[in-house]
């Protein structure tokens, strides 16, 4: 007698669910109806393959302290700026010839030849200027509210070394047009790095290329603007904003702890 094996059971994640029962015309379901729902067939097949959503529930539903306010939108109106800097470099790159020879001209063809070349390029310089702006008003906001305490001190460090690396963006950026203020500004910026002690004279030399300002020293400053630095920065962020979803914020200082600890939490 030939004995029945009951075949094994499927795993729930892999049982493909069933369709519900479409309205269909002339045996076929609307055109409008598989057009409404083909972006969230689209999201439930990533999210089955991914399992993202949890991640993305995680992050974007944490439960903050009572009391935050604008102040904690600097961080994000900083990761902004940063985000459209790099959109629009990305663009000023594909016209932008870092040579000695080239480069004066290339930033002039932008402004004036390149559809919207002046545009973004004002962008790009009037952004820069905002980012700086924005990421001091978020220190201040971290710092005032005591966000640098236990067991945030981490993400503190991150922050100063991402204010550093803001800096010199701001410093290798100035040199690439090549004019004559970026010019002479960026030869009196490298002499005031060379007057630091000890670290002062390998650091301006270095800066430089050499002894000499030259072609050799804006190529380094291009190489370390538009590559070595953002990836830095982005890298950063990662880290910071990680630290960020895992620890959560920190509750404003008028709100003690010690008061009514259910007070300070609640789901938005
Ligand atoms: C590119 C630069 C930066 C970006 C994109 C960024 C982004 C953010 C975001 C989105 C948050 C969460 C929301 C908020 O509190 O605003 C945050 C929190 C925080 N950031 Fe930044 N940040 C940057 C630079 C800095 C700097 C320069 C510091 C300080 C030196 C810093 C220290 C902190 C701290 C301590 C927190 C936790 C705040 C809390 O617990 O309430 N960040 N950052």
């Amino acid at each position: 007698m030939a004995i029945k094996i009951p075949k094994p059971p499927v795993p729930g994640v892999r049982r493909k669910p069933k369709p519900p029962s479409e309205p269909r015309e002339n045996g076929r379901v609307p055109l409008t109806k598989q057009a409404e729902e083909a972006g969230v067939g689209i999201v439930g097949w990533v999210d089955e393959r991914t399992a993202a959503s949890g991640f993305l529930r995680g992050f974007l539903f944490r439960k903050v302290p009572k009391g935050t306010n604008w102040y904690y939108t600097l961080g994000s109106a900083t990761l902004f700026a940063f985000l459209s800097q790099a959109v629009t470099g990305v663009v000023l790159a594909m016209y932008y010839t870092p040579s000695a020879t080239q480069a004066y001209e290339s930033a002039r063809h932008i402004t004036n030849d390149v559809f919207l070349g002046e545009f973004v390029r004002g962008m790009h310089k009037w952004g820069s200027s905002v980012m700086v702006i924005l990421i001091f008003l978020h220190m201040a906001r971290t710092f005032f509210f005591g966000a640098y305490k236990y067991p945030r001190e981490l993400n503190w460090i991150i922050g100063v070394v991402l204010v550093i690396l803001t800096f010199v963006m701001s410093l290798t950026g100035y040199l690439l047009p090549f004019d004559q203020r970026s010019y002479w500004a960026t030869i009196v910026a490298a002499n005031i790095n060379g007057t630091g002690p000890l670290v002062g004279p390998f650091l301006s030399d270095f800066l430089r290329g050499g002894a000499d300002f030259g072609a050799t020293t804006l190529s380094r400053f291009y190489a370390i603007h538009m590559m070595l630095v953002p990836v830095l920065i982005a890298a950063l962020i990662g880290a910071h904003l990680y630290l960020v979803a895992k620890l959560g914020t920190t509750a404003p200082p008028w709100l003690r702890a010690d008061k009514d600890e259910k007070l300070r939490e609640e789901r938005v």
